[in-house]
């Protein structure tokens, strides 16, 4: 679900001929014939958003952080019950590992989900760890601000990366401003 919403993010974005070049110069082994309910490796995910930050004079990091808040909207509109769960954004964040990314697992059992730990709450503020073993931190950073849109609130993210051997970690402190 992630790699079609993907092309659909960069065909209207950056043009259908830009998905073209970007799978042909990414050279990924499913040729960019993804499914909604496939499971693909995430490095082919890397390998198109490298190719596509070279063509775009971008770099990884916003592209992937921009298609990220593009991909709350989708969420927001196919699954509208996981925000309207929540009264808020730090609610609906807190509910992601115990909630949502449960009921996702229900739904697409291969599904490979990442852990976040709420290292801190305020009403201002909140401190959540992402911890994968893929590298999707910055897919999050986007979510979180694509998702602070659906409540109406704008935030401060700061990102910090947290050294770990495999996979990523990173700190995110969301502050609404
Ligand atoms: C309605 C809300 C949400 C739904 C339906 C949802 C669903 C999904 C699905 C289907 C995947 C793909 C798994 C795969 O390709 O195998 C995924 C992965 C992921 N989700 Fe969520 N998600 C939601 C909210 C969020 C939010 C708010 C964040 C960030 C704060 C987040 C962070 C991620 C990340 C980073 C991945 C990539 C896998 C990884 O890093 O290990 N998700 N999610």
């Amino acid at each position: 679900m992630v790699f079609t919403e993907f092309l659909d993010y960069v065909g209207a974005r950056f043009g259908d001929d830009m998905v073209d070049d970007m799978i042909d110069a990414a050279n990924v082994p499913s040729g960019g014939a993804y499914t909604a309910v496939g499971t693909y490796n995430h490095a082919e995910m890397v390998a198109l958003c490298e190719a596509l930050a070279e063509r775009t004079n971008s770099s990884v990091r916003d592209i992937v952080c921009d298609f990220g808040d593009r991909l709350s909207d989708t969420f927001a509109r196919d699954f509208p019950d996981f925000y309207r769960r929540a009264n808020n954004l730090f609610d609906f964040l807190s509910s992601i590992d115990d909630h949502i990314h449960v009921e996702v697992r229900k739904l697409y059992p291969d599904a490979e989900l990442p852990h976040f730990v709420v290292e801190r709450r305020t009403a201002t503020q909140l401190v959540f760890l992402y911890r994968s073993p893929r590298r999707m931190g910055h897919l999050s950073e986007g979510l979180i601000i694509g998702s602070a849109r659906q409540y109406d609130v704008t935030v401060r993210v700061q990102s910090d990366e947290l050294p770990v051997e495999q996979g990523m970690a990173v700190r995110f402190t969301i502050d609404l401003i």
